[in-house]
């Protein structure tokens, strides 16, 4: 297993939130203890559908360093790096988008939906349409065997498959087909019971810790049935139940049994909930603390990352241009 090659990326948005946490990092910092692993920041991704306000943009890629760090991925384990600063990427991009057909790109599922979901923005751009030849640049180029991705991004390895097939079929055998690693995603609902999304602004940010956090978890939405202590309740639709599923599993047939009796009240079962999170975060607070008064290890970690992808995807680029023939 040592050497399997294993990467995923995340976008830059601002700080990293429980959905994150939850649905991606948490996977990573197991894998970085079984597989050879890339970790980046994807910030010509976030250009995409963001390209328009790039004011907070180095600010973000800062705090989502500072998150993965905080998380526990480990520089000696694992290798955290910054797309924008591997030019590599752009170049296997460009001759990507040579052999990538457009019918392949624009029946993407998730372009469609995109689309139809931030119809605001204008991303009729040929940067978001092109977006999975970048992806399948960003992981081909790692030869990676392994992809870390949630449910929503399978399209998009499927289409780096092809592309790594084409390329090989067209030139010469350089790509291995990356599989996607699905992880049992745990979900954590947002705030107000929808799904946690930024765009929501129904976020605990993994940062959030102290007032903050007491705030957001004492701000959560319960059942809307009860209103008195004493009214039965129902933990199914309840998100400080759902939390209590990840953060406290112990007490959650108690919690479960005394809810429908009406027998706990709401303010108590959120306060026991806040000591939960604030006990499980505790480690991954005080990291954070740390790096935040550190902040010169930001550029200590992308800049060892980056040294040890610009070694791999300089190699790989090498045989690229020699199976094109355009290492003239
Ligand atoms: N598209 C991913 C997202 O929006 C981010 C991403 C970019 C990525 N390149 C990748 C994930 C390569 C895995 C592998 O979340
Ligand atoms: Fe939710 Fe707890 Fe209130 Fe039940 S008692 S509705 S589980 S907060």
């Amino acid at each position: 297993m040592e050497n399997k090659v294993v990467l995923s990326g995340t976008r830059p948005t601002g700080a990293l939130h429980y959905g994150n946490y939850f649905g991606a990092v948490e996977n990573w910092v197991r894998l970085q203890n079984e597989y050879d692993c890339y970790f980046f920041v994807a910030d010509w991704h976030a250009l995409t559908t963001g390209y328009e306000d790039t004011s907070n943009y180095k600010n973000n890629i800062s705090e989502v360093v500072m998150d993965l760090y905080a998380c526990g991925l480990d520089i000696d384990k694992c290798h955290i790096f910054l797309q924008s600063s591997i030019k590599e990427h752009a170049e296997l991009n460009l001759l990507f988008s040579m052999i990538t057909p457009l019918s392949w790109l624009e029946r993407c599922p998730t372009y469609k939906d995109m689309l139809a979901q931030l119809s605001d923005k204008n991303i009729k751009t040929h940067g978001f349409l092109g977006y999975p030849c970048l992806q399948a640049a960003d992981i081909l180029i790692y030869k990676a065997d392994f992809v870390p991705v949630g449910e929503d991004q399978l399209p998009h390895i499927e289409l780096t498959r092809e592309i790594a097939r084409r390329f090989n079929f067209l030139y010469d055998e350089v790509f291995p087909e990356p599989a996607p690693l699905l992880t049992k995603a745990k979900v954590l609902p947002g705030l107000d019971g929808r799904k946690m999304s930024k765009s929501y602004g129904n976020t605990i940010a993994i940062k959030d810790r102290g007032d903050e956090l007491n705030k957001k978890i004492m701000s959560m939405v319960t059942d809307p049935g009860r209103i008195k202590k004493t009214d039965p309740g129902n933990p199914d639709i309840c998100s400080v139940f759902a939390f209590h599923k990840v953060f406290n599993e112990e007490e959650v047939p108690s919690i479960n049994e005394y809810c429908r009796a009406g027998t706990i009240g709401c303010v108590e079962c959120k306060r026991n909930l806040l000591k939960k999170v604030t006990e499980y975060m505790k480690p991954i607070h005080e990291r954070r603390e740390y790096i935040e008064n550190h902040p010169e290890l930001v550029r200590e970690i992308i800049n060892k990352g980056n040294e040890a992808a610009k070694t791999r995807t300089m190699e790989t680029m090498k045989k690229v241009r020699t199976a094109m023939k355009i290492d003239w």
